[in-house]
């Protein structure tokens, strides 16, 4: 039978306040709860109650949470205190995000002024992400949220380079090729800086002339890494990132094995932040739908293990998607470990728990709780949109996992 209970979340053992009851120690658990009434939902129920009995149950008269199976309560307590290190978790990440964003902020403005300061300090930035992230530990990714992800390049240039250098890490490389794909990506558009605001900020397609003059970052991109020093295998990065596997990219219309692997990397992830992050929000695709089309319509502009890998570890639902749960709960995926990405963490929508304290639930507690489907976050109640806060634009950044039991397993 499927059940709702009518108290709060806090106040009872169960992941949800709606379920199917699975076996008999739910039911105990239910049971020792002394509730009056427990609503039957019919219609996800696979079997009908059985008739009442002729001398009903005694009802518990103390409050019902002194009677509650002690374990299931335990169980429940490190639920809760695992819920509170998740919530620490994503604000520590995001306190880490806003030192790194000001830090490349302050390098992009002071480039061309002081360029070789700027070089060092960026490639002091990206040793220090390697570093944590090929350390041998468990790697979250976050959603970050609106309020610190601003608008501008930077955001965009960051982002690229965390998502790639997490690719790089996955896809095994070394320490050092990761430092390079860390830079590259971080200047892969460099180049725009020579661009009139007018082409890069059009929200409309672009025009013959428009688009040629856009496409011309690439090479002003090399001219200026060249100037700054780069090394030359992140330059290739900043020349070839658009480059496609089925050589209809630019600039040089380079097929496969002809693209650098590092500038194959950022094509990726470029192109997946350039679809979940539009000039106009309203135009920008969900994670799980900019996935959902590289996959299908355009798996042959890219390296197609590392695309692969790629929605191996975002999960195939991304950090910031809506989805529907198994159990019709919805919520808002906030985090992932790269290693367990069908296993995200997922806030729930429960107007029975503040929106500040809300459930942050942990897909691999519960084997019988998968995601359904995603939903366009224009599609969800009002209600459910605002407490759940879609983010308009999606910023990702890491931090290791502190959850030992999840790391280990
Ligand atoms: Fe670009």
């Amino acid at each position: 039978m499927y059940v709702h209970l009518e108290l709060k979340w806090l106040d009872h053992p169960f992941s949800f306040n709606s379920f199917k009851i699975r076996d008999q120690k739910q039911l105990d658990t239910l049971l020792s709860l002394g509730l009056r009434d427990v609503i039957y939902v019919p219609e996800k129920s696979d079997v009908a109650p059985l008739p009442p009995k002729e001398s009903p149950v005694p009802m518990a008269e103390s409050s019902p949470m002194l009677e509650v199976d002690q374990l299931a309560l335990a169980d429940k307590k490190r639920r809760i205190a695992r819920v509170s290190k998740e919530r620490e978790a994503i604000q520590r990440c995001e306190k880490k995000f806003v030192g790194v964003i000001s830090s490349v902020k302050n390098l992009m403005r002071n480039l061309m002024a002081r360029p070789e300061e700027s070089i060092q300090a960026a490639d002091v930035l990206i040793k220090e992400m390697v570093e944590s992230l090929l350390a041998d530990r468990n790697i979250a990714v976050h959603l970050m949220n609106d309020k610190i992800a601003g608008e501008d390049v930077y955001y965009h240039s960051l982002n690229v380079a965390v998502l790639a250098m997490m690719l790089g890490r996955e896809a095994g490389l070394p320490p050092e090729e990761v430092s390079l794909l860390g830079m590259g990506a971080l200047f892969h558009d460099v180049g725009k800086s020579r661009i009139p605001d007018k082409v890069l900020l059009k929200t409309e397609p672009l025009n013959h002339a428009e688009r040629a003059l856009y496409r011309l970052h690439c090479h002003m991109g090399e001219e200026i890494a060249k100037q700054l020093g780069l090394a030359p295998r992140a330059i290739d990065i900043i020349v070839q990132h658009h480059e496609t596997m089925n050589g209809k990219g630019y600039p040089q219309g380079l097929q496969g094995g002809k693209i650098s692997r590092l500038a194959r990397i950022v094509a990726i992830v470029n192109a997946y932040d350039n679809y979940c992050n539009r000039t106009n929000p309203n135009d920008s695709l969900t994670p799980h739908e900019a996935l959902a089309l590289m996959y299908s319509r355009e798996r042959e502009l890219y390296d197609s293990k590392l695309l692969k890998l790629f929605i191996k570890c975002m999960g195939v639902y991304p950090p910031g998607s809506i989805v529907q749960l198994s159990n019709e709960a919805v919520g808002m995926v906030v985090s992932i470990n790269a290693k367990q990405a069908l296993s995200p963490s997922v806030l729930i929508y429960d107007p029975t728990v503040p929106k500040e304290e809300a459930i942050i639930y942990d897909l691999t507690e519960d084997p019988d709780i998968t995601i359904v489907e995603s939903i366009r976050p224009n599609l969800l109640l009002r209600e459910i949109y605002d407490y759940l806060s879609p983010r308009k634009r999606m910023t990702y950044y890491f931090d290791e996992r502190t959850d030992g039991a999840k790391a280990n397993r």
